[in-house]
């Protein structure tokens, strides 16, 4: 087989065949294919696409090019959920809790972030004492009794999506339907899970702008899934704005607690019951969404959620008092106010730009090396369709330095304000099963 052949078949509009795609991603995996081909590759099939046999077969041949978790020994069905990113994105804090207190195992995986605050378990860490650095067995004893913990990235997680995923960022291919949903799939399906529920974002603050490429991008993974064995199910929900209030690590924690008495913020309450609703039923431990939604809740107002959450926290060394004493927390020395230059209504927050100054403000990592402030960020005070008078806070701003005023600068360029009316944006667009 010659890689020259592949590229001209692919370049001509065919279908690649399940050998040729092992056979470009296994040579590009272990450095025998260059990337000047593979660059020749990418731009075919950026233009040409890719059946959904394709699809799946270049997704399988990714998650064979490295380690595969086995979640084998925890009981249950293991459903994961993924997020195509957003800012302030607080879901898996809530979602992790929530949906174990019906019994459905979560065992997650996750990295540190880089961007605009940390991951997942930078969040989880600004809970004193509470770390991530357990054993396999341990990690399997945690979720086998409490259906809940969080474990480190480690092992070598499909290494072809890492080196592709480079070549695409400076070959201008990053942006094709079926190498971003075989991409994101090829990690959670090497990271074990047997179902996957997915958050596709749409909007100014996704990577999918267009309403109709994120419903393409979900119909594209959730039909990877389901050809390679695993159910898959997906949301489209919007990002024109940040979820929630609070973006910055312990204040998404705060956020979480909130959420979990059922105290939180509108839209990322109902989200959370959407998703979980999906994981609940994939996981089997209800018949349909509506029959899950009403557990959710209940466990919501009957403070199992929250009840669960602190167990997790306790099992992983961290102090579970903050759940009731959230200002066990760390806090920032400064909170600042961002008063309205004009009145009017809020006619649209820039979840970049917002991320961007949260980041500037150290909760977010430039750098893999940056240090991260748990205790900063930036928390809303108003969302689009809010009615605001000139002088009153549009958010507040947690810092630890005093030197402000050129993000504040930026806050202002992201939130802007009209004298037209406004409606708030739809939350959830649609479901793709
Ligand atoms: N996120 C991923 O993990 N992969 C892509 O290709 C795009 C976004
Ligand atoms: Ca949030």
């Amino acid at each position: 087989m010659r890689m020259y052949d592949i590229i001209e078949k692919k370049r001509d509009g065919n279908e690649l065949t399940n050998e040729e795609i092992q056979f470009f991603i296994n040579g590009y995996t272990a450095e025998e294919i260059p990337d000047y081909q593979v660059s020749a590759l990418l731009m075919a099939i950026f233009f040409q696409g890719m059946t959904a046999k394709e699809r799946a077969n270049l997704t399988k041949a990714m998650v064979e090019s490295g380690d595969q978790i086995d979640l084998s020994a925890i009981n249950g069905i293991k459903v994961d959920k993924h997020s195509t990113g957003g800012v302030g994105d607080t879901t898996t804090l809530v979602l992790a809790p929530l949906v174990a207190s019906l019994g459905v195992p979560v065992a997650k995986m996750s990295g540190k972030g880089l961007g605009h605050t940390g991951g997942t378990i930078d969040k989880l860490e600004s809970v004193p004492g509470f770390h991530v650095e357990i054993t396999n067995d341990e990690f399997v004893r945690l979720v086998n009794e409490n259906k809940v913990a969080v474990i480190g990235q480690s092992g070598n997680l499909t290494p072809a999506d890492k080196k592709l995923y480079s070549l695409r960022d400076v070959t201008a291919t990053v942006n094709s339907i079926p190498l971003i949903a075989s991409s994101i799939m090829s990690k959670k399906i090497a990271a074990g899970a047997d179902a996957i529920v997915l958050d596709v974002k749409t909007g100014e603050g996704a990577f999918m702008k267009k309403l109709e490429d994120s419903k393409e991008l979900a119909k594209a993974m959730v039909s990877i899934g389901n050809q390679v064995g695993r159910n898959t199910v997906a949301i489209i929900s919007d990002m024109n704005q940040p979820l929630g209030f609070a973006i910055g690590n312990a204040l998404e924690i705060k956020e979480a607690i909130d959420t979990l008495q059922g105290k939180g913020p509108e839209d990322l309450t109902e989200i959370c019951l959407t998703l979980g609703s999906q994981m609940v039923v994939l996981g089997g431990m209800a018949a349909n969404v509506d029959e899950a939604r009403a557990k959710l809740l209940e466990n919501l107002n009957n403070g199992k959620a929250l009840e669960q959450f602190k167990v997790f926290l306790q099992a992983q060394g961290g102090d579970s008092t903050v759940v009731d004493e959230p200002s066990r927390l760390p806090e920032a020395a400064f909170k600042v106010e961002l008063p309205a230059r004009s009145s009017g209504t809020v006619e649209s927050i820039i979840a970049n730009e917002l991320g961007t100054a949260a980041m500037l403000l150290g909760a977010g990592r430039a750098t893999k090396e940056s240090e991260i402030d748990l205790a900063v960020g930036i928390v809303l005070n108003k969302k689009i369709g809010d009615e605001v008078s000139e002088g009153e806070s549009l958010l507040t701003i947690h810092a630890n330095s005093k030197e402000l005023d050129q993000i504040k600068e930026k806050l202002y360029e992201s939130i802007v304000i009209t004298t037209k009316s406004v409606k708030a944006p739809n939350l959830i667009y649609d479901t793709i099963t």
